[in-house]
């Protein structure tokens, strides 16, 4: 037997080899990928789910369901990763950028109301390193204005609010992705959670190549033969793309899905032990939890603020590495900071506390799989605040 990853000792072997069994039963019920959304769906208590390849090809075709094009303004926060700024792009809209909360690291829902314009269509949320979103404040803004919201949950699987709402189904749309950093994993991967069907038929018809047959439930391209095989029979509905996600692909994913909770158990535990070590710490803030809320960790995010005691960011990386910690990430740049939004003026939208959080955030791995592999960060951190004089 080969070797397998601890991530992957649930039903993927299994799974996969069912797949190479059945010849990719592409399009067809009882195919992976309809069990994967079928499960999903369930996991999340909303009627239907939709798997793709990807967690930003998702958002490209949730925004173009909702309406999104040229003319339209998406709300987005400033701190995330460029997918979420490319989504809207891609439909033709402008990604207004919206500053986050000091506290939170996410989206401030008073920054958000004051870029609210005629122009605007949708809020993009993102539940950034697995934290949710003051989604009340958020939804009471969306309702005032008449305006959609798309839950970006790439870094947020099953994460709650103080209502015990489940992420990606509060808004009107959920997107997640399967990437290889993420807390279930396929490799590259997304989809999508929606309660409407009309929605969710257009979202599926989009990322399915525009095919006629599929409905919100069903990914099922082909009819009965006699229709099919008919020169009269037309297939192609309306413009689509093929965004579809592969039975391979499907098969781990459903395997991950299986064990979300197991998955988000370890990381909540990692995410936890590094808060406790770093209470009262005069280094490290970390990312805020609102009461009640159910924070994923899918990476555990602090303000660094121990450059006022004399260390800068970098060198308490660099003690905390030879210490056996793991690489601490910085957070990925803003939006409008990167070459390629900024190179083509592409977005819009002052975001001053974003632009001082990025500089300061340290990202720290919460991928360990036991006590032994957390104890070794952890002792790598005391020893580090240690060394440091706290
Ligand atoms: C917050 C966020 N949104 C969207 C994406 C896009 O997902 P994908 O890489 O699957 O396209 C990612 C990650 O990669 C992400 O971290």
């Amino acid at each position: 037997m080969k070797k397998t990853n601890w991530r992957f000792k649930g039903n993927e072997r299994k799974y996969i080899d069912e797949v190479l069994a059945s010849g990719f039963k592409a399009g067809a019920d009882g195919a992976f990928t309809t069990r994967l959304e079928a499960l999903f769906a369930k996991k999340h208590k909303v009627s239907y789910a939709i798997a793709f390849n990807s967690g930003t090809t998702t958002m490209h075709a949730a925004l173009l369901a909702m309406g999104c094009g040229k003319g339209d303004e998406v709300l987005t926060p400033a701190l995330t990763p460029l997918m979420c700024g490319l989504a809207p792009y891609y439909t033709g809209a402008t990604p207004v950028f919206v500053d986050v909360d000091e506290e939170t690291f996410l989206m401030d829902p008073c920054d958000l109301e004051s870029k609210i314009t005629r122009r605007s269509k949708v809020i993009l949320v993102t539940h950034m390193y697995g934290g949710v979103c003051n989604m009340t404040e958020i939804m009471k803004i969306a309702r005032k204005y008449k305006l959609q919201v798309l839950e970006d949950c790439a870094q947020c699987h099953l994460g709650r609010d103080d209502k015990k709402r489940i992420t990606g189904t509060i808004g009107d749309v959920g997107s997640w992705s399967f990437e290889n950093s993420k807390q279930l994993t396929c490799g590259d991967g997304g989809i999508i959670t929606c309660k409407n069907k009309r929605l969710a038929t257009h979202i599926r018809k989009l990322g399915g190549l525009g095919f006629k047959n599929l409905t919100a439930k069903s990914g099922r391209v082909r009819t009965d033969r006699d229709k099919l095989q008919n020169p009269n029979w037309d297939r192609f509905e309306i413009i689509g793309f093929n965004y579809r996600m592969n039975q391979m692909a499907a098969a781990v994913a459903l395997a991950q899905t299986e064990r979300a909770e197991k998955f988000i158990s370890l990381r909540r535990k990692m995410g936890l032990a590094y808060t406790k070590t770093l209470r009262g710490s005069e280094f490290l803030i970390p990312q805020k939890v609102l009461s009640g809320y159910y924070h994923t960790y899918y990476t555990f995010s602090a303000k660094y603020i121990g450059e006022s005691r004399g260390v800068s960011w970098s060198d308490f990386r660099k003690k905390y590495i030879s210490y056996g910690g793991d690489g601490i990430y910085a957070a990925s740049k803003l939006q409008h900071q990167e070459p390629a939004f900024k190179n083509n003026k592409i977005g819009k939208g002052k975001t001053p506390t974003a632009i001082k959080l990025q500089k300061m955030l340290m990202n720290f791995t919460t991928n360990q799989s036991s006590k032994k592999e957390r104890d070794v960060q952890i002792n790598a951190l005391k020893k580090t605040l240690k060394y440091f004089g706290e």
